[in-house]
């Protein structure tokens, strides 16, 4: 840890004050995974897809290399295309390097392990054929039949493919007599309330809800779980965490990436499903829940779910108080010109897609009443940054004021996601010397400071976890229809009101967003 100056409006001043970690915790040499993982079969719906190359496969053979995976397991990926298993190989061999560093003796091996077959997902003969080819390759492997089937396909063929592995015994916990089946489906979960309630009935007619696990990687990043440790393990800040301290919270997941080869989906979705449906309200659920009795799936989970029930609803004549939304037009990263959201391939050139939105959020609550949280996201804003920012009230009284005037900089903390893994804590000091001068310091801690174990990336955790049988880091149903419908009045506004277009500010790729945004922003936010 050590501590940094910040900008202070009393005086600015350069000030490098140092804390340790303690010497107990220094220099751990940490396992991936204390237990044994039981042995299990991984079969990725999608496999020629993106995200498999890109995470699925990189995070299994990352835990497989760490040893965070049983010496017994398969991957068998599966999707329309036509493939040899030899042809699946080659491709992730080239893939994974790109992600993450190879060992090329630990991938000869883990090779071994991936297979491939191809299924149509309205085929059910082919579901038949699939149920076949995993119980004789589990049979050769000796594996038990723990199976975790992961939907990495396009949204729209969610329901068929859980329909299809339930009406092809795949689902069926008793047909798995020494195993279980175990299903994850990544996010969007529907695009609105009712199709959220629909996919979630066609889960439940075939999956027992121990067996689903609905994925947010926002929830498995390190820091956002350190989130939880750093409010519930800690004595001194919990009696702050309250509207008699806090004067206002931002919550920003900031992009420079813009819309890359995903046009289709994000036409659909735009920034309120691609980000705030989701990532958004966990990261507000993280910051804000009461703490639960246990630290225990359940009990965290209720904490989540009686938050999400406390936000104050929008009304449907939204203003420009509580929602900003934006497009982001041409512009400038990292010294690369880039087109517009509209000139993007895959774009309506007229599109009204928001790729950026600011909400202001109140929580109806007695430790909330009153508090602003301004939730933030945005794809091609200046840089990539994730972080929660809270802003204390000012002193109740300026004993300085003759001085210094009445206002002095409040504290601050803030906690980052990505990319820099920190939290810091700001406050006030005597600036050194004859005069009365404030300057406010900032303590730093690191996250990865004095640390030298394995790093879990988000999807290796999420793995870990579907392994292990553990929901806390996934969303439970009611806090999904609970956040679809918060966010419905939003959505329909962006959807199908008059003023749509003449709401969603253009901004310049590499800014800060909308200007009426960025004014907030840089008020509510840090040093942007
Ligand atoms: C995904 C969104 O869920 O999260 C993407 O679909 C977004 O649009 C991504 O880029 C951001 O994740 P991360 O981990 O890079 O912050």
């Amino acid at each position: 840890m050590n501590i940094d100056t910040a900008h202070s409006d009393q005086r600015d001043d350069n000030a490098v004050v140092r804390c340790v970690v303690a010497d107990s915790d220094r220099r751990q040499r940490v396992r991936l995974v204390e237990t044994k993982q039981e042995p299990c079969t991984i079969v990725i719906f999608g496999a020629s897809g993106d995200l498999t190359r890109r995470k699925l496969v990189p995070a299994l053979y990352r835990l497989y290399a760490e040893g965070g995976l049983s010496d017994s397991f398969l991957i068998i990926g599966t999707s329309r295309t036509e493939m040899t298993h030899n042809d699946f190989r080659n491709i992730m061999k080239k893939a994974v390097p790109l992600y993450c560093n190879v060992d090329r003796k630990l991938w000869e091996f883990f090779a071994t392990r991936l297979f491939y077959t191809t299924v149509e997902y309205n085929n059910p003969a082919t579901f038949i054929d699939l149920g076949t080819f995993l119980s004789s390759l589990e049979r050769d492997h000796n594996l038990p039949g723990n199976r975790i089937y992961n939907l990495a396909i396009p949204p729209s063929l969610y329901k068929m493919t859980i329909r299809m592995l339930g009406e092809s015994g795949l689902s069926d916990e008793r047909r798995h007599e020494q195993g279980w089946p175990r299903v994850v489906i990544e996010k969007p979960f529907g695009r609105d309330l009712a199709t959220a309630i629909d996919l979630n009935e066609t889960l439940r007619e075939y999956f027992h809800e121990r067996q689903i696990f609905r994925i947010d990687h926002y929830l498995a990043k390190e820091t956002v779980q350190s989130i939880l440790m750093f409010r519930f393990a800690n004595s001194i800040f919990e009696p702050i965490w309250n509207r008699n301290y806090i004067h206002d919270v931002s919550i920003i997941a900031a992009e420079s990436l813009g819309v890359e080869h995903r046009a289709g989906y994000y036409e659909e979705a735009g920034v309120l499903r691609d980000m705030f449906q989701n990532h958004m309200m966990q990261l507000l659920s993280t910051t804000a829940m009461e703490p639960p009795s246990l630290f225990e799936a359940e009990r965290v989970r209720d904490e989540r779910v009686k938050l999400f029930r406390s936000l104050r609803p929008f009304s449907h004549d939204l203003d420009s108080d509580n929602v900003i939304l934006g497009q982001y037009g041409g512009g400038v990263i990292d010294g690369t010109e880039v087109p517009a959201y509209r000139d993007e391939h895959g774009v309506s050139a007229s599109s009204l897609t928001p790729t950026f939105a600011m909400l202001t959020v109140l929580i109806d609550n007695w430790r909330w009443q009153g508090v602003p949280f301004y939730l933030t996201s945005g794809k091609r804003m200046a840089r990539k940054l994730t972080e929660i920012v809270v802003n204390f009230k000012e002193v109740p009284h300026s004993l300085f004021r003759a001085v210094l005037g009445e206002h002095i900089s409040a504290n601050r903390l803030i906690m980052g996601i990505q990319p820099d893994e920190r939290i810091t804590l700001t406050f006030q000091t005597k600036s050194p010397g004859s005069n009365i001068a404030l300057r406010s310091v900032t303590m730093d801690f690191n996250y990865l400071q004095s640390y030298e174990g394995p790093i879990l990336d988000a999807y290796e955790k999420v793995l870990l976890d579907v392994i292990g049988g553990d929901h806390m880091l996934f969303w439970r149903q009611d806090g999904l229809e609970l956040t679809w419908s918060y966010l419905t009045p939003v959505l329909d506004f962006c959807e199908t009101c008059a003023e749509r277009s003449s709401r969603l500010q253009i901004y310049e790729s590499g800014s800060w967003g909308p200007e009426t945004a960025r004014d907030k922003i840089s008020i509510h936010s840090r040093r942007i």
